[in-house]
């Protein structure tokens, strides 16, 4: 079971467990991280589950599509080159250890 670290808006680290069916939004979520609102479901509309990936895991997490980096332009606050919608992002046991720097609720 892949393991993900996010570090929520206040900097407290929580490390949690991810099932293969679930994304990174899904995983935060069942286990109460902080600023992952998820408020869309995952549908790639709300841009309240943006995080920004750790450097080192930027190639095996890959680039925003192009509906996904459109919503994060108009509705996320703090985007840079390593944003993601983490509901975007599907859990694989290649992203086992993955850090995900949580940014919060957009603008
Ligand atoms: S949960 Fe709404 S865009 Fe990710």
């Amino acid at each position: 079971m892949p393991r993900i670290t996010f570090i929520e808006p206040d900097g407290t680290v929580r490390t949690v467990d991810a099932e293969l069916t679930e994304s990174a939004m899904q995983a935060a979520k069942r286990n109460g991280v902080d600023g992952i609102i998820g408020e869309c479901g995952g549908s790639c509309i709300c841009a309240t589950c943006h995080c920004h990936v750790d450097k080192a895991w930027l190639d095996r997490v890959g680039p925003a599509g192009d509906i996904e980096a459109d919503l994060l332009e108009f509705e996320a606050a703090d985007v840079r080159p390593e944003s993601r919608l983490a509901c975007q992002i599907s859990i694989t046991d290649k992203l086992d250890g993955l850090v995900l720097q949580v940014v919060g609720p957009g603008r």
